[in-house]
């Protein structure tokens, strides 16, 4: 098939180097803030006359069909058009012929993909803060419940002072919600209009980026291009802030797993959230406390691929950037995913009491 670059090239591209250089396995997911990205650019180009007004009708139609063809899951995907501005972008022209083309005046991938990953994160960004706020309503619905229940306090692991079980509790809340203000401050760096930079020097095209900005509900523009189409710093924030997150569930999780034992004996996880044991019958394991601590390592991972992915990258864009997604997508995903699991174990856990005898200093667990 020919590429939309290949203009000056004679021979195709080898099978191997299509299968290799493709990001749209993985960036399909992307499709929808594509398109929408797509629609503003063209309602811009039109605004300023850069293209005729019934060319940018025309263009905005064939961008809606497609988004329902996606809805449905009747969009053909094609791996060798590389990615998902290039399937969309193909697509288009098979709809409504050779001004399709138009949609690309004044815009590179480069910026284009940079957009796509910024209105794609900072919806994830409000999806996890949604998450922090659930559980933050139940940890302190535990408080709540549990108000009267006194546990030991612990340094080293030795028990130290009496403390309220709600305190250590809300000792955990406290670190969710600096997250969450966290991930909220990262969200000022995430919401950045990045489109005009085209491939790395602007365009000589009159655009209008306030425009797009506001259609897209982008507070501020990116002020220089180069930086715009290169930087991914705000995927590393956000993978630290990630990371930060899973290191503080993995420590509650490793309580979780203590307190499960018949040594410590303080918590009855649900038996919606636990597993068994086919051969040992007496057997009820802590599993998703196990899993959210396992997977903590792998969202460091990816905040470390994405710190090396960067590291001596040269301006402007590189095709390594490519690279970057799978980290992100990964990290997003675990992230929730373990928040919702995390919540949905504590929510239905029960705390044992600890008679008032058994709270002294010497006395066996
Ligand atoms: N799939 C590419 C990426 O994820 C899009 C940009 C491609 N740009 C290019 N000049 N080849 O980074």
């Amino acid at each position: 098939m020919k590429k939309p670059w290949g203009g000056r090239f004679q021979q195709s591209t080898d099978t191997l180097m299509e299968q290799f250089s493709q990001s749209i396995s993985f960036d399909r997911i992307l499709y929808a803030y594509d398109i929408e990205g797509s629609i503003a650019h063209c309602k811009m180009l039109a605004k300023c006359k850069i293209i005729k007004p019934a060319e940018s009708k025309k263009i905005i139609r064939g961008l809606e069909l497609i988004a329902k063809e996606f809805e449905d899951g009747r969009f053909e995907i094609q791996s060798c058009l590389e990615d998902i501005h290039m399937n969309i972008e193909s697509r288009l022209a098979e709809m409504i012929g050779p001004v399709a083309g138009k949609l690309h005046t004044a815009r590179s991938r480069n910026d284009q993909i940079c957009l796509d990953i910024r209105m794609y994160l900072r919806d994830q960004v409000g999806e996890i803060r949604k998450e922090i706020h659930r559980l933050a309503k139940t940890l302190l619905g535990l408080a709540k419940k549990n108000i009267d229940h006194i546990v030991p306090g612990y340094t080293h692991l030795q028990r130290a002072q009496p403390v309220l079980l709600s305190h250590h509790l809300l000792a955990h809340l406290e670190m969710f919600l600096r997250d969450r203000d966290r991930l909220e401050d990262g969200l000022k760096r995430i919401n950045v209009m990045p489109l005009g930079s085209a491939a790395l020097a602007g365009t000589n095209f009159p655009i209008d980026r306030d425009y797009v900005a506001k259609l897209l509900k982008f507070p501020e523009v990116a002020h220089n291009s180069m930086d715009a189409v290169s930087d991914r710093d705000f995927l590393i924030e956000f993978c630290s802030t990630a990371s930060i997150i899973m290191m503080h569930l993995s420590r509650f999780c490793e309580e979780v797993v203590l307190w499960a034992s018949s040594e410590f004996n303080r918590i009855e996880l649900s038996d919606a959230f636990s597993t068994g044991s086919s051969i040992m019958p007496q057997k009820k394991n802590p599993d998703p406390a196990e899993l959210i601590r396992g997977k903590t390592g792998r969202v460091y991972g990816n905040l470390v691929a994405l710190l090396t992915l960067m590291k001596s990258l040269p301006l402007a864009y590189n095709r390594d950037l490519q690279e970057d997604k799978e980290p992100l997508f990964d990290t997003v995903n675990t992230v929730k995913s373990c928040l919702t699991v995390f919540n949905g174990m504590m929510q239905s856990a029960k705390f044992i009491k600890v008679s008032p005898e058994k709270l002294d200093r010497k006395s066996v667990v």
